[in-house]
């Protein structure tokens, strides 16, 4: 039986993971790399870090600690940029609708996020409201695929990691739930989440009935 779901943000309430690409892509051209969305995939649900490190392996360069970080920030700053032009009614359609029909059957419901700007991004969706317990990137030591996110989560909802459900658009995501022993809904396309016990192509196509699955 499931007891609690699991949201992740980017790419599963709104299309932020779209912002991450476009700010990573302009990083990528001006070092000149090539990045393409299918490289893309790989950098979804790490950490900022991580994506950087993804990055120069892709374009096969080294660079210092300190160049790292500067650059990192320096697509950061583009990811807020986008963020914060973003409007209240670019949540993902049905969305809003889902997590309040759970909470009405008496599911928990969490948001659990590598990124380190979710609560901006849901404040600026005005939908904190619809969340028990976010936890975020400024919460953890290991990002996914590190199960340490959804376990610290199901931990603040007193529910056992066995009872959760992850909705989760990054193959990254995917692996930490398994890694937590949680059940894992893929949002996108199956070829990229082989993984995920089913997929749908939208987090709106997911309706209760589909928990009875799991
Ligand atoms: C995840 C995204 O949610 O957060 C990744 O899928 C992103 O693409 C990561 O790199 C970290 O985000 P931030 O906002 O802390 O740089
Ligand atoms: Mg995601």
């Amino acid at each position: 039986m499931i007891k609690a779901v699991i949201f992740d943000l980017d790419g599963v309430i709104v299309d932020t993971a779209r912002y991450h690409f476009l700010a990573w892509k302009r990083l990528a051209d001006e070092l000149g790399i090539p990045f393409t969305e299918a490289d893309n995939e790989r950098l979804k649900g790490v950490s900022r870090m991580r994506s950087m490190e993804i990055l120069m392996e892709i374009g096969g360069i080294t660079l210092s600690a300190h160049d790292k970080e500067q650059l990192a920030n320096k697509k950061n700053t583009w990811f807020v940029d986008y963020v914060e032009r973003m409007l209240p009614e670019e949540i993902y359609p049905g969305v809003k609708k889902l997590i309040e029909s759970l909470r009405q059957r008496g599911v928990r419901v969490a948001l659990a996020s590598s990124s380190k700007n979710a609560k901006t991004v849901i404040q600026l969706l005005h939908i904190q409201q619809l969340f028990e317990v976010v936890v975020d990137g400024t919460m953890i030591v290991h990002s996914k695929p590190d199960p340490e996110i959804f376990l610290l989560a199901a931990n603040r909802l007193n529910i056992p990691p066995a009872d959760c459900l992850v909705v989760e658009d990054a193959e990254a995501g995917v692996e930490a739930a398994h890694a937590a022993g949680m059940r894992c809904l893929g949002i996108g396309k199956r070829e990229q989440l082989l993984k995920a016990e089913k997929v749908v192509a939208k987090t709106g196509d997911f309706t209760l009935a589909m928990l009875e699955e799991f």
